[in-house]
């Protein structure tokens, strides 16, 4: 494409400020020709206090209009819990069918990580987006008496199994190590766990050059811990993604830096890019939040959009950045200069 709308949903906290940063490095990294044409959308905390509106119905469908959706972060601690996060957030990735949550982990220069002996890492989590526990199918009799009984039914359908799987597959096969591991609960789910290993050894058959393992959630984060560079591609069910993305950004270098993209690969829908990372509002507003993760999630969209030239060019910024960044703290502004300036073609 030779211009790109995006919608930007900037949210709570720090939210605001890392949004500015990642259009300031887009910005900078796109040809001349390529017109980048935003708008933002008001949504969030202030906007839930103000009219009680999470997503309204009319806003989602005009969201529909643009080739994807920047998304800083919402959620304030004064918002019921949840609130946001089924309104809009996961209303989002339902209505737009965002089946792949593609989650990235690499080790970048300088970076701490927790684990000994400073491993390789550079795997990426296929997480299933639109199923599973969070499909909202659940509920609750006897409330509120010690006799109460809540189900929360997680939902796996065959179609819905297969083209995350397949996906997932696409992924390694372009990979150099080609390597997939599924990561579920079979011995215990045993219903889900035999949709989710029947559809993967199925579609295995068509991708013979990419080798497989499976690994039950529990011994995935033992090995995520001890043998992390062993993981290529994994992927995984929505609930247990969730768990193993932040732990995989943790042992990789911290939550500053991980990216996320909610992608409907047929692209049928638009699709949102946003940090894994939370809205922070201890240090709102005051300059202090890292926009890498942020910026690097804007690299995931231009990829998705099919710009791949840019996409590398906003991580190799990010690396060299990194290389040099030393220990003098920066203001968030500052940061997105200096990747913006490196991006720059
Ligand atoms: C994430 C978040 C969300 C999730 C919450 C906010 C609903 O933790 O993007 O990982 O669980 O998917
Ligand atoms: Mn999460």
């Amino acid at each position: 494409t030779r211009s790109i709308s995006l919608a930007v949903i900037p949210g709570d906290g720090i939210g605001p400020e890392v949004v500015a940063q990642g259009l300031k490095v887009l910005t900078a990294v796109l040809p001349q020709d390529v017109k980048l044409e935003t708008r933002e959308y008001d949504l969030g905390a202030k906007r839930w206090h103000a009219t009680g509106e999470t997503l309204p119905d009319a806003e989602l469908e005009s969201l529909r209009a643009y080739d994807a959706i920047l998304l800083g972060a919402i959620g304030d601690p004064s918002v019921p819990s949840g609130t946001l996060e089924r309104g809009m957030l996961l209303k989002l990735r339902f209505a737009f069918d965002h089946f792949v949550n593609l989650r990235p982990s690499r080790r970048y220069p300088n970076t701490a990580s927790p684990l000994a002996g400073d491993p390789a890492i550079d795997f990426v989590v296929v997480r299933e987006g639109t199923e599973g526990p969070y499909a909202g199918n659940g509920g609750t009799v006897r409330g509120g008496t010690p006799h109460e009984i809540a189900t929360e039914v997680s939902v796996n359908t065959a179609h819905g199994v297969e083209r995350v799987v397949r996906d997932a597959y696409e992924r390694a096969r372009a990979r150099p190590r080609k390597k997939l591991t599924l990561v579920h609960k079979t011995n215990v789910m045993a219903y889900a766990g035999h949709l989710w290993k029947s559809a993967f050894d199925r579609v295995g058959q068509e991708y013979p050059e990419v080798s497989t393992d499976y690994l039950h959630v529990d011994a995935a984060t033992i090995f995520m811990v001890t043998d992390p560079a062993r993981f290529d591609v994994i992927v995984t069910d929505n609930l247990f993604g969730d768990i193993l993305t932040d732990l995989a950004a943790a042992v990789s270098g911290g939550i500053g830096l991980a990216a996320s993209g909610n992608i409907n690969p047929t692209r049928d829908f638009p699709s949102m890019f946003e940090p894994v990372h939370g809205s922070a509002p201890d240090i709102a507003g005051r300059g202090k939040a890292d926009p890498t993760a942020t910026v690097l999630s804007t690299a995931l969209l231009l990829r998705h959009l099919g710009h791949e030239n840019e996409a590398v060019r906003i991580e190799e910024a990010v690396s060299a950045d990194l290389a040099e960044r030393g220990e003098t703290a920066r203001t968030t502004d500052e940061t997105g200069d200096a990747l913006a300036a490196r991006a720059a073609g």
